[in-house]
């Protein structure tokens, strides 16, 4: 894992674990790397192109990339490390995190909400459907650490070094009309058949549900259908569901499954009990290698 950079974000269903099996699936030359639900940005930062676009309708979390490249790395830091001195931010001092949380969600500056993640439950991030960042204090568990600084500089020395764009669409708008056979598509979208905080439409975001799966699958054919190589990754099976449509939609167009090993999900936390709690993660690709 020497090799990769981690997102200085904890993001729900982040793929840098799965990097060491993920990217030696991809396409060895691309011109153009379109990371289409990039959240963390894992995978867009480790990723080997000539131009890189990060894109999530999360748009504060564009923001806080945009504002990444804008600044250098001790600016950023030192803004960081200001902002845990003026809000008194501990393991233990709810009403700090509680003050920076309201001053975020009034004055959206964007690194506060790296901050914000330093200290959140979890270091999560969810927004409620008035777009107010939501997440409790992370008491006793959650603070800005040594580790959380260092993956912090490097991600955003990789990012200054990159020829990087940033967009917030939601995915259907996003316009890929000029991609080419040269470049490449990933998509890390929400899952149809598990529950991330990011999918279920009550978060001021669009949620995901079967009608964006269909156009998603769609706008992938017509990808494949231009010679457009990509990549998509998903579950095919989860605690005991399908995803039928999945299933059906790589059959039909012949597409290469990869089936990728998931054991250190389990290692952590708790162990394989039964065939409910199996999860088949795949990469499906529309190029051979
Ligand atoms: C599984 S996460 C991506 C994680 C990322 N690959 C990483 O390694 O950090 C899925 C992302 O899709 C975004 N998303 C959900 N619906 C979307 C939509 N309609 N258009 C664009 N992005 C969307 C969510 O905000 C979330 O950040």
């Amino acid at each position: 894992m020497q090799s990769y950079i981690c997102s200085p974000m904890n993001y729900i269903g982040g793929k840098y674990k799965l990097l060491p099996q993920l990217l030696p699936l991809f396409p060895k030359k691309i011109d153009t790397f379109v990371d289409m639900f990039c959240g963390g940005g894992n995978v867009g930062i480790n990723v080997e192109a000539n131009k890189l676009l990060l894109n999530d309708n999360l748009l504060y979390i564009v923001d806080l990339y945009k504002q990444f490249k804008s600044m250098t790395t001790t600016e950023i830091v030192n803004y960081v490390e200001q902002r845990i001195d003026d809000f008194k931010l501990s393991l233990t001092n709810t009403d700090g995190y509680l003050a920076l949380r309201n001053a975020y969600n009034q004055e959206r500056n964007p690194l506060d909400l790296f901050v914000l993640t330093a200290y959140s439950f979890n270091h999560q991030i969810r927004f409620n459907n008035n777009h107010q960042f939501n997440i409790p204090f992370g008491k006793n568990r959650s603070r800005y650490n040594a580790n959380m600084k260092k993956n912090l500089e490097l991600f955003v020395a990789k990012l200054h070094e990159l020829d990087v764009e940033f967009s917030s669409s939601n995915f259907e708008e996003l316009d890929l009309s000029e991609l080419t056979s040269d470049d490449f598509v990933y998509c890390d979208p929400p899952y149809l058949i598990t529950t991330g905080t990011y999918n279920d439409g009550k978060r001021g975001f669009t949620g995901w549900s079967h009608r964006e799966e269909m156009k998603l699958l769609a706008l992938l054919s017509e990808l494949n259908r231009k010679g457009v190589r990509f990549a998509l990754s998903n579950v095919l099976m989860h605690k005991g569901r399908n995803n039928a449509i999945l299933k059906q939609w790589i059959e039909i167009h012949n597409f290469n499954v990869y089936h990728l090993n998931m054991d250190y999900q389990n290692s952590n936390y708790h162990s394989i009990n039964s065939k409910s709690d199996i999860t088949d993660e795949v990469l499906i690709t529309n190029y051979v290698l």
